[in-house]
């Protein structure tokens, strides 16, 4: 009973956990959605038995009726990351299993019925990903500090596609908002498959708010959906597409903070989606690096720099370039997302075929 009472005390992520542990080594219950999942632990909570729980998924459950019984291996929580890296890599053998594991021909994605989570999704490209991403047939969920922008673009999508968009006031500054938007959209969509890292700010006068979005905030998204999409966390699997700029082939000399926050994701993009990563939770990562859109070239520039006198830089990194259309940007991401080898970054420019940037020799 002690224990019984203890396993109420806990949190749904820890009850997920306990399942997931105790079922890894069952296979149909591994081709479960995150929603299927969460529905068997609700029906655990109202005393159902595991033998209509069998009947209702098909899986052998037997062995979740004795959930409530093992709180106590909670605490021993799966193994982190480095130490798998550090057992996988005493022996070459693995080594070598881990990279012929990967396949670039597994990298093609079906859109359809898959959920995405926006993250700066109310407006500029963020809002023209939602659009593309609804007309594949995707759930998308619109994150964005902005709330009235963000019920806005909700009210306007919902009449085409009412029951497949969600609209979640997240601040990606904010560990705990982001994580609930995750966690919204899990239970209202149904899972999470996609997850578009775009919010950003370009701002060098607000550049710890610009380091904190730009670079903590990419972070926090992909821990997160490491956390709820990892395999190797009973998730399963999918993509993180991570906001860069076109600065990363160009630094932007009239920008120095903003250039280094959109470099640091491009190479966070190539080491978490390297095939270690890959193999390990079956989340690819790639980022796409768009040049400038007209709007971003058309304001008042000292206002973002962080000194008047870098306006003349600013003429010089951006006088020659030709401004992209978010609509293009965002059908370009959704080739992307299809098709590109996870740890890839993607140079968008208008009316051309994405290139792709190559950080290290
Ligand atoms: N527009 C350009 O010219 C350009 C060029 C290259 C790269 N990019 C990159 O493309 C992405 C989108 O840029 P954009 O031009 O569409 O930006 P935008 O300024 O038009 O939109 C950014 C969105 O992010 C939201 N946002 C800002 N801070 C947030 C926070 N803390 N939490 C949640 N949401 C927040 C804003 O409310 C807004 O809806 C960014 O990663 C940007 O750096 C843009």
């Amino acid at each position: 009973m002690a224990s019984k009472r203890k396993y109420k005390t806990l949190t749904l992520k820890e009850k997920l956990d306990i399942l997931n542990r105790k079922m890894a080594s069952k296979r149909k219950y591994k081709t479960l959605t995150l929603k299927e999942k969460l529905d068997i632990l609700n029906r655990l909570e109202r005393g159902e038995s595991g033998k209509v729980l069998d009947i209702a998924y098909g899986v052998d459950t037997s062995t979740i009726s004795d959930i409530k019984k093992c709180t106590g291996r909670i605490k021993s929580s799966p193994p982190s990351p480095a130490y798998l890296y550090s057992r996988r890599y005493r022996n070459s053998a693995v080594k070598t299993k881990a990279i012929k594991n990967y396949n670039t021909d597994k990298n093609t994605m079906d859109l359809k019925g898959k959920v995405a989570l926006v993250t700066g999704g109310a407006s500029g490209y963020g809002r023209e990903y939602c659009v593309e991403l609804l007309k594949q047939g995707c759930k998308v969920s619109i994150c964005d500090i902005n709330s009235d922008a963000g019920e806005d673009l909700l009210h306007e999508l919902s009449k085409q596609a009412q029951d497949r968009v969600i609209f979640c006031p997240c601040d990606v500054t904010d560990y705990q908002q982001y994580e609930e938007a995750f966690q919204t959209t899990i239970s209202k969509l149904g899972g999470v498959d996609i997850v578009i890292n775009n919010a950003s700010v370009m701002n060098d006068r607000l550049w710890e708010l610009e380091v904190d979005v730009n670079l903590n905030g990419v972070i926090r998204g992909l821990l997160l959906a490491f956390r709820f999409l990892g395999r190797d966390r009973g998730g399963p699997g999918g993509i993180v597409v991570n906001g860069g700029s076109s600065c990363s082939t160009h630094p932007f000399v009239s920008l120095p903070v903003f250039t280094a926050t959109k470099h640091a994701v491009a190479a966070l993009t190539r080491s978490y989606g390297d095939p270690y990563h890959v193999n390990l939770t079956g989340v690819r990562v790639i980022a796409v690096c768009p040049t400038p859109t007209e709007t971003a070239l058309q304001g008042d520039a000292r206002k973002r720099l962080m000194s008047g006198e870098y306006e003349q830089a600013w003429k010089r990194d951006t006088g020659n370039t030709v401004p992209v259309k978010n609509e293009f940007v965002a059908k370009s991401m959704v080739d992307l997302i299809k098709k590109a080898p996870s740890g890839s970054s993607w140079l968008i420019e208008n009316s051309q075929a994405p290139k792709e940037i190559t950080l290290f020799p």
